[in-house]
């Protein structure tokens, strides 16, 4: 239950104008926050310092919402502004004449022992009379914004949240077991969101600004984050954070989601140790280097692996793992490394495999005549709809590279180099699967051909969850030879092949 009154100060004096004006001219209040105070004065004409011991259950029914409510109630969110901004600054101007050391340098335990005693010394300031909870929840939004980030904080510290949005001050979006939903946080205007790009961004070097206004980065954490500005949104200042997941997820996680079956999975695991080529194809958000990271796991632990990313988000848990980043290019607009620069780079490193974090141009041309030239067992990711198109794109990236192939001799490397695409989507349910696995038989004409073999089957929808199950297509795949070859047995169940005695015959 909330308790906010903001009392007249017997000490009110001309020092602070700013607060005195506030507190002593009832009528230049925002009519919000009297509304507020009335809504109090009528459920509680008592001792306002004693309510909240003595309410009645009926006085708690028609009470006013808490706190916490009243931050986020209403289109212009009023309360949080003006109790949270006047706190804010508060406590930041005392900060400022009290605290020579800079307050991002402590841990977060020293800089709330050194917040707290001034946070309670504001609240006293200005007047504010506040629960215990709330008093809580004001402190961390303060703090959040002293330390963090904002608004953008609390989603970055619940584990449930995968993904945040935020569309301009007034929309923040996040992502919960893949279903997108807004929220009720705001950030309060176009200014405010700015200070928190540029806190993200400043200590990694970059800056945002008119002349600048796209920038990737990364948080401490790792997760991966784009902001966008004005004039280019017009929404006003737009971050998307694809958040980092401390824990990442394992093959037996992937196969309790319903993200891929046991048998997939086996199958997958003979492929990555046959040094099998492999795409992993999807949409955007489609899981796909989550999945590329899961099935990393299967690597041997004996081989020297080159990870080469944009932003590294791969969490691979082998010991020998070299990992590159791509640079993006200085304010100048020099001094890119691509992707490609690195690729060529990493032949020159004695790989046992490359893993390319996502390909995108000209890269692929190398990534083939890498696995064409004895570098096999690479793994990729690619945007695409479908597994024939992720061979249409790689043909398009190659393309890219700028050699001016024939498409024929560019097909033809794309055959004999990639045995298989994997390809994923994110179900209408929010569910990620992995929908069609396919591998590249060979050349008939200039056509490449490919065959399922396995393919999610759905089965229909309870309770607003897609059902079905990844099938193995029954057919005897090509690969099998690779993977027989390297001395792996597969189960024929796996492939829900026939016996194999009868299958020879
Ligand atoms: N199988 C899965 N089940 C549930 N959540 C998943 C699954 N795979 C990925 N996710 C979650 O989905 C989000 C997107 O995953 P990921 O980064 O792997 O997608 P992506 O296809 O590589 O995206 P992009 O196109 O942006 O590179 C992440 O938050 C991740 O934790
Ligand atoms: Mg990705």
């Amino acid at each position: 239950m909330g308790i906010f009154v903001r009392k007249k100060k017997d000490n009110d004096n001309e020092t602070d104008k700013r607060i005195s004006l506030v507190a002593t001219q009832p009528l230049a209040r925002p009519s919000r926050l009297q509304k507020y105070e009335e809504s109090l004065s009528k459920v509680k004409p008592k001792e306002v310092d004693t309510l909240a011991s003595q309410e009645t259950e009926d006085q708690k029914e028609e009470a006013t919402p808490p706190l916490s409510e009243w931050f986020t109630m209403g289109e212009e969110n009023f309360f949080e502004k003006e109790v949270y901004t006047l706190v804010r600054r508060r406590v930041q101007e005392l900060l400022l004449t009290t605290q020579d050391q800079a307050i991002e340098t402590l841990t977060t335990q020293e800089a709330e022992s050194v917040v707290r005693p001034l946070y309670e010394q504001a609240l006293v300031e200005e007047g504010l009379a506040l629960s215990h909870q709330e008093k809580q929840e004001l402190f961390s939004a303060v703090m959040a914004e002293i330390l963090g980030y904002g608004p953008v904080q609390p989603f970055l510290d619940d584990p449930s949240v995968t993904e945040i949005m935020v569309n301009g001050p007034h929309q923040i979006y996040v992502e919960r077991r893949g279903k997108i939903e807004k929220t009720k946080s705001r950030f309060q205007d176009n200014e405010h969101v700015m200070r928190i790009i540029e806190r993200i961004v400043a200590p990694l070097g970059r800056r945002i600004d008119e002349s600048s206004p796209m920038v990737d980065a990364r948080l401490p954490d790792g997760s991966r984050v784009n902001a966008i500005i004005p004039p280019l949104a017009l929404n006003g200042p737009t971050i998307t954070i694809r958040k980092f997941s401390k824990i990442p997820f394992t093959v037996e996680d992937f196969i309790r989601f319903g993200t891929f079956t046991r048998e997939f999975a086996t199958f997958a695991e003979a492929a990555v140790k046959a040094r099998l080529n492999v795409v992993v194809s999807g949409g955007t958000g489609s899981g796909k280097t989550t999945t590329l990271n899961v099935l990393s796991a299967y690597i041997p632990h004996d081989e020297r692996i080159i990870t080469i990313e944009d932003s590294a988000e791969l969490q691979l848990k082998q010991e020998h793992v070299v990992r590159l980043e791509a640079r993006p290019p200085n304010i100048e607009g020099k001094g890119a490394i691509t992707i490609r620069d690195l690729v060529i780079n990493a032949l020159r490193m004695r790989p046992d495999r490359i893993i390319v974090g996502e390909v995108r141009g000209g890269e692929a041309l190398d990534m083939l005549q890498a696995m064409n030239t004895g570098h096999d067992g690479s793994m990729t990711t690619a945007h695409s709809n479908s597994p024939r198109d992720t061979l249409a794109r790689l043909e398009t990236m190659v393309l890219m590279a700028g050699m001016d192939l024939p498409l024929r001799a560019i097909r033809q490397q794309i055959a004999s180099a990639m045995d298989l695409v994997i390809h994923q989507e994110r179900m209408r349910d929010g569910s990620r699967h992995v929908v069609r696995v396919s591998e590249i038989v060979g050349m008939e004409g200039d056509t490449i051909l490919m065959q399922d073999i396995f393919v999610f089957r759905e089965e229909g929808v309870v309770s607003g969850k897609i059902v079905g199950r990844l099938q193995p297509s029954g057919i005897r795949p090509m690969v099998l030879d690779k993977i027989e070859k390297a001395h792996i047995e597969l189960p024929p169940e796996v492939l829900a092949l026939p016996d194999r005695k009868t299958f020879e015959l």
